[in-house]
């Protein structure tokens, strides 16, 4: 693909302003290098609420009534519900817009094949977006793992719960879509969420070649089978293993500015281990990065863990890639595919009892 830089703010719409935008707009706001020119949303109330951070945009019902009013627009922000990703995505790009696209990419290859292709074929840049990777506690466990602080990686370990009590009010209509992408085998915690914990596995040790899942189910109602308990094993192309347990703690409270999930990474190296302890939600009331090694326990006290900085940063980050073209999307749509790879290859071991899949040969 030939890209060209642009040279003054880049022209961008909304397209889907449900929970996410509150935390996706963090890198627009105050930032010179974009101009938000629309705002589409089927919902009145959502674009009326939106409006009011972009009183000059334009609003519309439809990515359609967008096209067709003329407006010009570079590149879209696309907050759509997942299961509309891959024809929205692609309606998108044969629009002659660039996509930043909010995860997962979609539910299967053949809909990824579909986004690639018409980004290739109309010249436009596909980003899946990964908000994790510019999570400062997850970049400094990143560095502190690659300084050798606590040794060689022997191996590492993910803890996702999903809690019932505290954050903030997530709307039904957002559960509705969640629930069909359920039905089809995508849940909320494994495909939805999990997609995260699959990105930063690969984000720091790179490329996977054996995958052995135990995907649980717990319901709570016709139509609401959450995707727990659940434990996914796998082995990168370096050695190192890596393993995420994944539970539901329907009671528990947990306090969050956001969604009630209490998550970790810790990495044991053969001197010493280094954990990140929250994230999305103020798990462990610790420093959000701690190191282990020769006998001491070393903390960071002034990070910036507030979860949507990460949103803010991924946000800033495609903006200014717009405006140069330079360095790694986090992630472009080939490397999404990786991503939708780990997490087929999880669901395609569950299925045959735990067996080892290799994620390239996923069709
Ligand atoms: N990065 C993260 O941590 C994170 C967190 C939550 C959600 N997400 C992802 O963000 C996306 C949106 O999730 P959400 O929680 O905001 O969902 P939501 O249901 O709250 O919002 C979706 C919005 O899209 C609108 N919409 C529906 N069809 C549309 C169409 N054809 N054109 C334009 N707008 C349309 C809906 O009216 C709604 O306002 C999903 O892909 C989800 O997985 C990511």
């Amino acid at each position: 693909m030939s890209f060209v830089a642009y040279d003054r703010p880049v022209r961008t719409a909304f397209i889907g302003l449900g929970r996410i935008y509150d935390l996706n707009v963090r890198g627009y706001l105050d930032n010179p290098e974009a101009d938000v020119v629309a705002l589409v949303d089927p919902s009145p109330d959502r674009r009326a609420q939106r409006q009011q951070d972009w009183p000059e945009a334009a609003t519309f019902a439809s990515v359609a009534e967008l096209a067709a009013s003329g407006l010009e627009v570079d590149a879209v922000e696309s907050l759509l519900p997942a299961p509309l990703h891959a024809d929205g995505v692609v309606d998108m790009l044969d629009r002659g817009w660039h996509v930043n696209c909010q995860k997962p990419m979609c539910n299967d290859l053949a809909g990824a094949r579909k986004m690639l292709k018409a980004a290739e074929a109309n010249n436009r840049v596909l980003r899946v977006m990964e908000n994790y990777l510019f999570y400062q506690p997850l970049h400094q466990l990143k560095a502190v793992v690659e300084s050798g602080e606590i040794g060689e990686v022997v191996g590492y370990h993910m803890k996702m719960v999903g809690v019932g009590n505290g954050g903030w009010d997530v709307p039904w209509s957002s559960f509705e879509w969640q629930m069909k992408q359920m039905q089809v085998g995508r849940g909320i915690l494994v495909f939805d969420d999990g997609w995260h914990k699959l990105s930063t596995a690969i984000w720091l040790f790179g490329p996977i070649k054996e995958v052995r899942a135990w995907i649980g189910v717990t319901s709570f109602g016709e139509g609401i089978d959450l995707d727990a308990p659940t434990v996914i094993s796998w082995e990168h192309e370096n050695g190192v293993r890596g393993s995420w347990d994944i539970t539901l703690a329907p009671d528990m409270y947990l306090r969050s500015d956001y969604y009630t999930n209490d998550e970790r990474w810790e990495i044991t190296g053969t001197k010493g281990f280094a954990r990140v302890n929250r994230c999305t939600g103020r798990g462990i009331q610790q420093p959000s990065l701690e190191i282990y090694a020769d006998g001491e326990m070393r903390g960071y006290h002034a990070l910036d863990d507030d979860w949507a900085s990460s949103f803010r940063e991924s946000g800033r980050h495609w903006l200014r890639w717009l405006q140069t073209g330079d360095g790694p999307l986090l992630w472009g749509g080939d490397e999404a595919v990786n991503v939708l790879r780990f997490a087929l290859a999880a669901y395609a071991s569950s299925e045959k009892g735990g067996i080892g899949i290799d994620p390239r040969e996923v069709t």
